[in-house]
């Protein structure tokens, strides 16, 4: 039986840092106001010109190089953005040639912050039936550009950056070695669309549009979502609160990730925490959470790691992964 092992991870964010007091300089708002209801301190903003598959490639990049895995051994991208370079084609064929990979494919998945935990979900079942050998998957965002720069609401709330995971397909002979992904779990339900969605696109408007969001359903449906899928993740695999090492949520809000850790009884201490210094950044948030916990040593091979996300749609879903 094959397993999908994580082999390297690697991360990306913008130099340009945009703090809550320069935000505070164009929208009536405050550090305070920012910081107690989203632990949010600042965010990372892409340069003019940096588009989502230059912040992908660096992260892909550095996650290639952590895995001493050579770009042509790569045989399946899944960029996970609702932000593509183009409306098409799709920023991972961008990825694909800037890496100068030329076999297997390359496709981009839209699920708005849930976006990277359907990456590895989709990638790992591509894996583990035997018909590709190694996947990138990247979480990649430059939701600067959807912003209402005017809007206090949601400009407040978001990031740009870029992380990537190399997962590779292992013949796991036997019981002895659990590692890899164990399950995952994902949901949607489209009925809360009005909730948060961008409004514009090639189809409807056809123009780019800005994210709008009624920020109090958001969070109102936001813990009960995550904490059932969570809870479906350890029914399925007998691991618990107790047993997982690290709990790496998405980071769109600091209420959410402390109320959803407290409902299911995880110790704080094992929660990796970015959005002080990321904000959202959507897709991109878990894998730059994970690129993190790496470089500083908190995660470690054989470590038991839980990942989480939901977003807009809404969209829901969780992975369980042995490091
Ligand atoms: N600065 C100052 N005041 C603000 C700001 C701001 N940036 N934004 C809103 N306010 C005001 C509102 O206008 C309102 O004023 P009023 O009472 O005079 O009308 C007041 O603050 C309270 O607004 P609420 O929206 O009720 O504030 P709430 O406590 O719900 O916090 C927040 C807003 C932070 C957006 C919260 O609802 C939240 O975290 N929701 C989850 C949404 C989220 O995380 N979305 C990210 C994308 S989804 C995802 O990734 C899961």
């Amino acid at each position: 039986r094959i397993r999908s092992v994580v082999r390297g991870c690697g991360s990306y964010l913008p130099a340009e840092i945009l703090t809550n007091e320069d935000l505070a300089k164009s929208v009536d708002t405050s550090d305070d106001w920012i910081v107690q209801r989203t632990g949010i301190r600042q965010r990372h903003v892409a340069a003019a010109g940096e588009m989502t598959s230059d912040l992908a490639i660096a992260a892909a990049k550095e996650a290639l190089a952590d895995a001493k895995v050579d770009p042509n051994e790569i045989d399946l991208i899944v960029v996970a953005t609702s932000t593509p370079d183009n409306t098409f084609p799709a920023t991972a064929a961008s990825v694909q040639a800037g890496l100068g990979i030329t076999t297997g494919f390359a496709f981009d998945l839209q699920a708005v912050c849930s976006g990277f935990v359907y990456a590895v979900a989709v990638a790992d079942k591509f894996l583990i039936a035997g018909q590709h050998k190694r996947a990138l998957v990247i979480g990649a965002e430059t939701f600067s550009r959807l912003l209402d720069w005017t809007d206090r609401t949601t400009c407040v709330l978001f990031g740009d950056g870029a992380g990537a995971i190399v997962l590779e397909g292992v013949e796991q002979p036997g019981e002895a070695s659990d590692r890899g992904v164990l399950t995952t779990h994902l949901r949607s339900d489209g009925r809360h669309k009005s909730k948060l969605f961008v409004d514009g696109g090639p189809s409807s408007t056809g123009t780019v549009g800005h994210v709008r969001m009624e920020g109090r359903e958001v969070f109102r449906h936001a813990v009960g979502m995550i904490t059932d899928v969570i809870e479906d993740a350890f029914a399925a695999t007998g691991e618990s609160a107790q047993s997982i090492d690290w709990f790496i949520p998405h980071q769109a809000n600091r209420r959410i990730i402390d109320a959803s850790a407290s409902k299911l009884g995880i110790a704080p201490e094992k929660v990796v925490v970015t959005v002080d210094r990321h904000g959202n950044t959507s897709a991109a948030s878990i894998p730059l959470a994970i690129a993190e916990a790496r470089k500083d040593g908190r995660v470690k091979e054989g470590d038991l790691v839980l990942l989480e996300a939901m977003g807009g749609g809404f969209t829901w879903g969780s992975a369980l992964l042995r490091w």
